[in-house]
This record gives C-alpha cells, sequence and structure tokens, in this order.
C-alpha cells in the first residue's frame, strides 16, 4: 500500500478547524444568491484567484468578509454538514470546530442562530456519518477584553454544548496576556482552553499562552523551535500542537513545505498533531495536509501513524473514548502493515 492510500485510510482526529474557513467558493455564491447578498467576486475562479496571500492579515480580511454570506440558521448547518461529509471522506473520526462568533454577532447576527446552526450539523454528522464532534468559542484578539467577556456570557445557554474556548484572528499586537482574565474566567467554568500562539507571534507569546491562559492544547505554536527551553517544557508537558502545514504554506510562516518545522518537533518529541486550519481558503483538507507533508519532508508511516495517534490523544475526548479511538489506529496500522 503506498503512504498515500495508508494516510487515505487512516483513522484520525482534526483540532484545528475553523468552520467560518471552511466555506468554499462556490458555497459562498449559493449562500450569496439565497440570502441576496451582494460579494465582491464575479466568478468562483475569481475567488479562488484572490486567495493569494502574503501574511495572516491578508487572509483575514478575506475571510471575514467571506463570513457575510453567512445570515441564518440554515446556513450555519449547512456550512458545518458540508465540512463533515469532507472530513469523513478524509476518515476523520472525530473534529474539534472552531467558530468566531463575534463575527457574526458584530453583523448582528443573534448568538443562537450561529450556535443552533453549527449544533444541528454537529448532531446530523454523528448521526449520519458517524463523525463525532466538539464545540470550541473563538475569542477575537483583535477585539478587546470586554468584547470577548461579552461573547463568554451570550454563550451562556449553549455553554453546556460548548467545550471549550480558543483565540484567533490578528496575533502580532495583541498578546495572550490581553485575554487572562477571560480565560480564567472560562476556566472557572469548566471550559477547556485553547489559543493560537507563535504562529506569526514570538515565542513570548508561547510562554504566556501557557503561564497566563493556562492552556490544555496549543494551535500552531510553530515559532515554539526558536527556543529552545520552550521546546524542552512543550515535550516535558505533553502539550498537543495542532500543527496546520498548508495554511502555514499559505500565509508564508514557512517558505516551503519543504522546511516545516513538523520533523524537528517530532524528533524532540512534541506532541504534533496534522490539521487543516481553513481548508477551502489554504488548498486542502486534512489528508491533503497529511500527504502533502509527508512528501515534502519525507515523513514514515510510523510518524504518520503517530501524528494520528497524537490527534485522538490530544482532543477532549473522555479517556475512554479516546482508547476506543486509539484502538482503532492500532487495528488499522496492523492490518495495512
Ligand atoms: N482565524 C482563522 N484562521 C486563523 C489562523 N490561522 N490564525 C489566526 N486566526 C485565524
Ligand atoms: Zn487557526
Amino acid at each position: 500500500m503506498s503512504l498515500d492510500a495508508y494516510i487515505a485510510g487512516l483513522p484520525k482526529a482534526e483540532l484545528h478547524l475553523h468552520i467560518e474557513g471552511s466555506l468554499e467558493p462556490e458555497q459562498m455564491f449559493d449562500f450569496a444568491r439565497r440570502n441576496r447578498v451582494s460579494i465582491p467576486f464575479d466568478s468562483v475562479e475569481a475567488v479562488r484567484a484572490a486567495y493569494d496571500f502574503s501574511n495572516l492579515q491578508d487572509f483575514l480580511d478575506i475571510y471575514y468578509a467571506g463570513a457575510n454570506v453567512l445570515l441564518t440558521e440554515e446556513d450555519f448547518h449547512d456550512l458545518a454538514f458540508a465540512y463533515f461529509r469532507r472530513a469523513a471522506a478524509d476518515n476523520v473520526r472525530h473534529a474539534e470546530i472552531f467558530f468566531d462568533p463575534q463575527t457574526h454577532t458584530d453583523r448582528g447576527l443573534p448568538f443562537g442562530v450561529v450556535a443552533e446552526g453549527l449544533l444541528a450539523g454537529m448532531k446530523r454528522a454523528e448521526r449520519e456519518l458517524g463523525v463525532s464532534s466538539k464545540l470550541i468559542l473563538c475569542f477575537l484578539r483583535h477585539l478587546d477584553e470586554h468584547a470577548a467577556f461579552d461573547a463568554l456570557h451570550q454563550a451562556g445557554p449553549w455553554l453546556d454544548r460548548i467545550a471549550g474556548v480558543g483565540l484567533d484572528s490578528s496575533e502580532v499586537g495583541h498578546p495572550p496576556s490581553k485575554f487572562e482574565r477571560v480565560f480564567a474566567r472560562a476556566r472557572e467554568m469548566g471550559l477547556k482552553l485553547c489559543a493560537h500562539a507563535g504562529e506569526e507571534g514570538p515565542p513570548e507569546y508561547v510562554r504566556e499562552a501557557l503561564d497566563l491562559l493556562r492552556i490544555d492544547r496549543m494551535d500552531h505554536g510553530n515559532r515554539s523551535m526558536e527556543d529552545e527551553a520552550l521546546i524542552e517544557r512543550l515535550a516535558a508537558s505533553q502539550m498537543t500542537l495542532t500543527v496546520c502545514p498548508l495554511s502555514n504554506l499559505k500565509l508564508c510562516v514557512v517558505k516551503d513545505l519543504r522546511d516545516h518545522p513538523v520533523p524537528e518537533m517530532l524528533r524532540r518529541g512534541l506532541h504534533v498533531t496534522l490539521n487543516s486550519d481553513d481548508p477551502a481558503y489554504f488548498g486542502g483538507y486534512v489528508n491533503d495536509n497529511y500527504r502533502r507533508l509527508a512528501e515534502a519532508v519525507g515523513l514514515t508511516r510510523e510518524q504518520v501513524t503517530q501524528l494520528a495517534r497524537n490527534s485522538f490523544e490530544g482532543s477532549f475526548l473522555d479517556e475512554r473514548e479516546k482508547a476506543a479511538r486509539l484502538a482503532e489506529v492500532e487495528v488499522y496500522a496492523a492490518k495495512s502493515g
């Protein structure tokens, strides 16, 4: 069996996926049409041509504009279910998906429209596709602490169905320290904590995410590799890193996939996982990330298997569920050996 075929059938979890980043250009046109919203593009080709980014902010400007076509509960359901169909085709058995409520509530949508639509899509995916999932509310870090508290407050009635909080958007200039108090509040409420750190921001932001936000999982974390003591600390604490190779390439975090830090991260004992981030914008879903990275840096089958194990181990599933999913990985690896 080729490595590509092995990757295709490997059971895996996806832990870093912005649901708004799964909005495919075709869907953008469909939603715009049915909601009678205008978009600044004439064709799907023109949209794809605009996906040429030189940094995170270039991308975010287009990503937030794209989200304007999402207006109804049905839109959020359809967006989520379309992602899960695509994920199921990649043998994703479990996904923990981010959403950015402030992007929608700031346009006047009620929090419940977003949450109910996404939760309905998640429930249907479990029922029809056998893909389990969890929902993570991301605070937009370019906005202030007060706005983050407000988003957490608005989430109140849905918090029994929200697994955790995250921190995303423009990193540089918006350090984790800005959100220390709202993360402390989320922790008291029993929510899991993640944060984007070290994507474009310096290793100091990774330290702040660990020390001040006290996160359970690190999103990206690439720039930790510039700091020897930080690498050792991440390895010793078995912190899961949700790394996104095609995102890193599209946003110029790496110049070439051959320079990607994943092999070094694995060598140093970091708990790395591979994820798609915003697949509609970055040219690939989770298996594309596995395949393209494996090809570029020469990952072995054993390394690929370890990445899939890490994805379940680093998930917010309970221990019993983790064990069951991990057993599926071992059965697959043994059968395919
Ligand atoms: N929002 C969506 N994708 C993101 C990323 N890769 N970094 C920061 N914020 C994001
Ligand atoms: Zn992200």
